[in-house]
Formats: C-alpha cells, sequence, structure tokens
C-alpha cells in the first residue's frame, strides 16, 4: 500500500471555501423565550430577512402576542410546541432557567438543531460578572442535557436594544458560532449572515464557550462607560 492510498478521504477532499455557507432561507428558526428582549429582537431581525419564525414562551398567549405585534412570517406557541415545529431551534432564556427549560423540551428537542445564546451572568454593585456552569457553559450544559439534539452556540454578543430598533437598517458585528459538527456551525453562521451587517464566524468547539459566553460581562462594562451598544468584530478573516 502505497502513502497515497493511505491518504484519508477527508485529506483527498479539495479545501472547501470556509464563507461557502448554505442556504437556510427556507428553514423555520424557533426561539424559546422568543417574547423577552434576545429573543423577540432576533425574532424580529430574522423575520425582516425573510426567514419563517415562531416564538416560544411559556405561555401561548404570551407568544402569540408577541407574534402578532412583530407581524408577517412570524407565529406564537408555547415552547414545546415551538421547538417540534422548528428546524433550528435558538435558546434565549434567562441562566436561571435555562436547565430546567431544556430538560423539559428533551423530546421536543430530539433531532433539532439547537443554538444556545445564553450568557451566564451574575451582577452586584461592581457590574457584571461571569458564572462557571458546573458544565463548564451553559452551552455545554445545554448539550448534557439534550443527548438527542446538535447543539450549538452562538449570538451572545448582540445587542437587544439594536436588533429591536426598526431604525437601525444594518448591525456591524461579528457573531461567535461554536459547535461540534462543521455543517451545523455552517448553518447557524448562515443564519447570522442573513442579518445586514452580521457575518457568522466559526469559533471552535463547545468546550470552548464559556469564554465566549463570558466576554458578555466586558462588553456590558464597556457599554456603561461608553453608553455603546457594543459589538464584536474578527479581524482577518
Ligand atoms: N438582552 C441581551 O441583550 C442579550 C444578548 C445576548 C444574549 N442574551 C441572553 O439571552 C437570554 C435572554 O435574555 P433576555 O434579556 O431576553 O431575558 P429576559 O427578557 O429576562 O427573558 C427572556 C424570556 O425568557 C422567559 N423566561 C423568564 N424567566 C424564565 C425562567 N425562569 N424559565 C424559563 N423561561 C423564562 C420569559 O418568557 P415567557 O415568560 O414568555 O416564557 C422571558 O420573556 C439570556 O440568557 C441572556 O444571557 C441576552
Amino acid at each position: 500500500m502505497t502513502s497515497a492510498d493511505n491518504t484519508s478521504t477527508a485529506q483527498r477532499r479539495p479545501a472547501k471555501d470556509p464563507w461557502d455557507l448554505p442556504d437556510v432561507s427556507e428553514l423555520v428558526v424557533g426561539v424559546l423565550g422568543g417574547t423577552g428582549d434576545q429573543g423577540r429582537g432576533l425574532v424580529y431581525r430574522l423575520a425582516r430577512s425573510g426567514q419563517k419564525m415562531i416564538i416560544g414562551s411559556r405561555a401561548a398567549e404570551r407568544a402569540r402576542a408577541a407574534a402578532e405585534e412583530l407581524g408577517e412570517g412570524v407565529e406564537g406557541a408555547d415552547n414545546a410546541e415551538c421547538a417540534r415545529r422548528s428546524d433550528v431551534v435558538i435558546v434565549a432564556v434567562p441562566w436561571e432557567g435555562h436547565a430546567k427549560t431544556l430538560e423539559g423540551l428533551r423530546d421536543d428537542l430530539a433531532g433539532k438543531l439547537v443554538v444556545d445564546c445564553v450568557n451566564p451572568l451574575g451582577f452586584d454593585k461592581k457590574g457584571a460578572y461571569a458564572i462557571v456552569p458546573e458544565e463548564g457553559s451553559a452551552a455545554q450544559q445545554a448539550a448534557a442535557l439534550l443527548p438527542e439534539s446538535r447543539v450549538t452556540a452562538a449570538f451572545h454578543h448582540l445587542s437587544a436594544v439594536l436588533l429591536q430598533d426598526p431604525e437601525v437598517q444594518r448591525i456591524e458585528t461579528d457573531v461567535m458560532v461554536l459547535g461540534e459538527s462543521r455543517d451545523d456551525c455552517e448553518t447557524v453562521q448562515a443564519l447570522a449572515g442573513r442579518i445586514p451587517g452580521m457575518r457568522g464566524v466559526y469559533a471552535g468547539r463547545l468546550r470552548n464557550a464559556h469564554q465566549v459566553e463570558s466576554l458578555v460581562a466586558n462588553l456590558i462594562s464597556a457599554n456603561r462607560r461608553y453608553k455603546a451598544h457594543a459589538g464584536l468584530r474578527i479581524t482577518d478573516v
């Protein structure tokens, strides 16, 4: 056997352009906790880009009312129905409710691409600080609780204020996307890229999610000092 025969299929595959991302325009995207600031902002922006969106809530009525406010392309449902009817499910509940919410939706989320955007943070008189979850990060906790789902992490550094402001046409920022599967990460990157000004950038495996989640404490500090809605750019990619 020659060394050429030994080359794995992966090695022989021609290098793919990392910016050649899939068409995600037909995917239904649900948001658990979609009645909150971050969820509502993501739903608004993605629906504005033509994505079919479902707002999830612990109370279907609240979700339907929020969906009505956001208009065309947006529906509301309780979190379980939202999970079942969506191809991609963004988790946008507070850290305090993260584990309990996901545990309760394990079956509804089986087989789904889950995108966790939860930042485990505490606040005291010195400002925001990062909490270190037992599993390492919120995203790793999600992966542990949802063994039959494909868990990724993204959308941590967005300003819900900018997302929700209809006067803001473009949001100039990068979205760090983490996960175990390249295809899943590319789907999430493509989704981020549907929002004008935004780029989804691959940023590693879930074991590196903690520093991405906790960086939000630094952005909050910058926002307070500069009265801003800070975002991030990854340069040279
Ligand atoms: N706000 C931002 O700028 C921002 C940016 C990036 C990431 N994030 C992350 O996104 C998540 C949501 O942030 P947010 O500011 O939108 O929070 P939020 O408004 O406090 O909560 C979002 C929604 O979650 C549901 N919820 C509240 N408590 C819950 C609990 N104990 N269990 C299950 N669901 C609960 C509520 O919806 P229902 O009552 O309708 O169920 C609420 O509308 C957080 O984990 C945050 O770290 C926020």
